[in-house]
């Protein structure tokens, strides 16, 4: 039998990936602040996106979730959250025509400032330094100021995801999702790309589709205009996450309102850590990344722990292998869970294990490493008779140049012309739409 759990149990467990702040009182004093401001997501939305990813782990719903590696401050910008929020709502349009399924769409965004880091220190030069860990910590430039972990930043995030998650909120209650309005749907192919024809050969069926239903209904279909979005991000900081959690009136249990759907991420899952010990108290659903390093028993442990009463659409499984792992390590892992009986919502990442770098050092991915990867899962999933129940990406909506291939044929020369991200490398755009016709094939054929 655990011990109670509280938002404040994890102190007990070791914790990894945690920062170490020199100045305790104005901690407390961010802490504190964050605790007294409104939540940024609500227990109703929350509840509503459980039962959705139930439907995606049934396969009756598909989960959509991208967006950066990293959230940036400076990026808490209008043009750069719509292009974001404009790309996603494509793949979502493009996966839900083209795969049969309606799309849960869960960005990697309005909260997404924290990052794991292998090595505590970075050096340059001989000079060493506290690694950048986020713009919830610190700051990127490579200066003792800009490095110091700042407690201010925790209410700097928590100010701008509100910001962000407002703006996106907006948007959608405008008709900014609505297929009715094309021009929404207009997207600047700057590098041309074959998907390009076929886009638009899709979008006029889509278009025409929605004439005929509206016409065969007399009026427009209201249903159509306005769509559902939720944010997601890793849930690393326990100090901030727990700071934002509530019981919310009228509700027995705590929740982290912070964000909709909060994360484990791979580098901090361990079974005895601080990070499973914070989710298990909360009633988000949540997501935990699965290495190629994950044993079947151990993830049926940690199943167990994160959800004893095997609620559906508590767990949303997001595998991360690597290309060529998925054929020898997911089999075990979907046999054990199944065996255990437990229900959880397959997803695949298959971005974070097709990272390498170049010759001349610079971080990428290949896209068709991305693609097997997507494939092998649907594969996999086949053959042992489960579902897939959706795909997590990192994508942007702007056209940069991080990650090799794709129909827009990037190579290691382009590479260099605009490469923004900091930590990542993520899909851009067309690729991202590329991407999203593949799956949809894929999920046509399912
Ligand atoms: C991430 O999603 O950016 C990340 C760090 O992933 P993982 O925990 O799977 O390595
Ligand atoms: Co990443």
């Amino acid at each position: 039998m655990p011990d109670a759990w509280s938002p404040d149990s994890w102190r007990r467990f070791p914790a990894e990936q945690q920062v170490t702040y020199d100045d305790p009182a104005a901690l407390s004093e961010a802490i504190g602040r964050i605790r007294r401001l409104p939540p940024i997501a609500t227990s109703w939305e929350i509840e509503k996106l459980k039962s959705q990813l139930a439907a995606a782990g049934r396969g009756e719903r598909f989960l959509l979730q991208g967006g950066d590696c990293n959230e940036r401050f400076v990026d808490c910008e209008s043009h750069v959250i719509d292009a974001k929020l404009k790309i996603l709502l494509m793949m979502s349009a493009v996966l839900t025509w083209g795969g049969g399924r309606p799309v849960v769409r869960v960005g990697r965004i309005a909260g997404q400032y924290a990052k794991p880091r292998s090595e505590p220190n970075e050096t340059r030069d001989g000079v060493t330094l506290p690694a950048y860990r986020g713009d919830l910590v610190n700051s990127i430039e490579f200066t003792p100021e800009a490095r110091r972990p700042d407690p201010l930043n925790l209410v700097r995030a928590y100010n701008r995801s509100a910001l962000t998650l407002n703006f996106i909120r907006s948007l959608l209650a405008g008709g900014f999702g609505d297929v009715h309005h094309s021009a929404l749907w207009d997207m600047k192919w700057a590098v041309s790309s074959e998907r390009e024809a076929e886009y638009h050969t899709l979008l006029r069926d889509m278009q025409a589709a929605v004439r005929f239903l509206d016409a065969s209904v007399g009026r427009p279909l209201g249903e159509l205009s306005v769509v559902d979005f939720y944010c997601s991000h890793e849930g690393l900081h326990l100090e901030y996450e727990s700071a934002a959690s509530e019981q919310p009136p009228m509700r027995s249990a705590w929740y982290d309102l912070s964000t909709h759907m909060p994360w484990i991420g791979e580098r901090t899952r361990r079974l005895d850590g601080a990070h499973v010990e914070f989710f298990r108290g909360i009633q988000n659903p949540i997501g935990v990344k699965v290495g190629p390093t994950m044993a079947p028993d151990e993830l049926v442990q940690l199943v167990d722990t994160l959800n004893p009463a095997d609620e559906a659409g508590r767990i949303t499984l997001i595998v991360r292998m690597g290309a060529s792992t998925v054929h020898t390590r997911l089999p075990p892992l979907l046999d054990a869970v199944r065996r255990a009986g437990r229900f959880v919502t397959w997803c695949c990442d298959p971005m974070h294990g097709n990272t390498f770098k170049t010759a001349s050092g610079i971080k990428t991915r290949h896209f068709d490493d991305i693609v097997r990867e997507v494939d092998a899962n649907f594969e996999v999933h086949a053959a042992a008779g489960t579902v897939l129940g959706g795909v997590h990406f990192e994508m942007t909506g702007r056209d940069v140049t991080e990650v090799l291939g794709g129909s827009c044929g990037l190579t290691e020369a382009d590479l260099l012309r605009n490469y923004e991200s900091d930590v990542d490398p993520r899909l851009n755009y067309a690729q991202s739409l590329e991407l999203a016709f593949l799956v949809a094939q894929r999920l046509r054929n399912v």
